[in-house]
């Protein structure tokens, strides 16, 4: 498995990558799935552990019992907080019984890490990192939905997903093809650096 890692083919993912909301119903190859996580692991990880794992989920029914589950905790969770731009939009959204928290993507990935492994969350962010990058890289849509990881309250849920006791889930990642143009990437703002000397 050969991917071509010429610096100009990176930053163009770097800069083009974009969270994508909406998806296509055509499934992702399992060849790109395998891809994928290959690039995930070339992470570089604090104590040089990986102490990830990987849960592929295929099945559209499970990603609704999680979405389904999901969203009222979200719910109540943001009309606790105070409001920020987009919320009001959100809430409807989630109030909705068509919205899915994984915007009709055809493979969730969940990214596991070790409970014993102080720097699991750091190290599984990374993979997480590379993920979408080389999901780009292969012409594909993606986006970490963070808010999945509520399904960590439910015990079924998780048994359905064989999640094993001693890992927490880091990074929900949804992979897919773009059903719509993508909008126009969030602007990013000048970041402040300080240069010694
Ligand atoms: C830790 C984390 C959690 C996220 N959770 C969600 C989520 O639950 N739902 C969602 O639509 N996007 C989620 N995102 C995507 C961000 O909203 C998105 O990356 C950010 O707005 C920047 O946009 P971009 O990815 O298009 O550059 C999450 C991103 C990160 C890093």
């Amino acid at each position: 498995m050969v991917i071509d890692t010429s610096e100009r083919q990176i930053l163009s993912a770097i800069q083009g990558r974009q969270s994508v909301r909406d998806y296509t119903n055509h499934q992702v190859p399992d060849d790109l799935i395998r891809k994928i996580i290959a690039a995930g692991i070339q992470a570089p990880t604090a104590l040089g552990l990986q102490p990830w794992r990987f849960v592929v989920v295929r099945d559209r029914d499970l990603m609704q019992r999680i979405s389904d589950y999901c969203k009222p905790i979200l719910a109540e969770g943001i009309e606790g907080e105070p409001h920020y731009p987009g919320t009001e939009f959100f809430l409807a959204a989630l109030k909705d019984p068509g919205y899915s928290i994984f915007y009709n993507a055809p493979v969730l990935i969940l990214i596991l890490g070790a409970q014993e492994v102080v720097s699991s969350i750091i190290d599984c962010a990374l993979c997480a990192e590379n993920m979408l990058l080389a999901a780009w890289a292969l012409g594909l849509g993606s986006c970490w939905v963070g808010s999945a990881a509520l399904v960590e309250q439910d015990p079924d849920l998780l048994t359905a997903l064989k999640v094993p006791g001693d890992h927490r889930i880091v990074a929900p990642l949804i992979f897919g093809y773009p059903a719509t143009p993508l909008p126009p990437k969030r602007e990013r703002r000048d970041p402040q650096v300080t240069w010694i000397p």
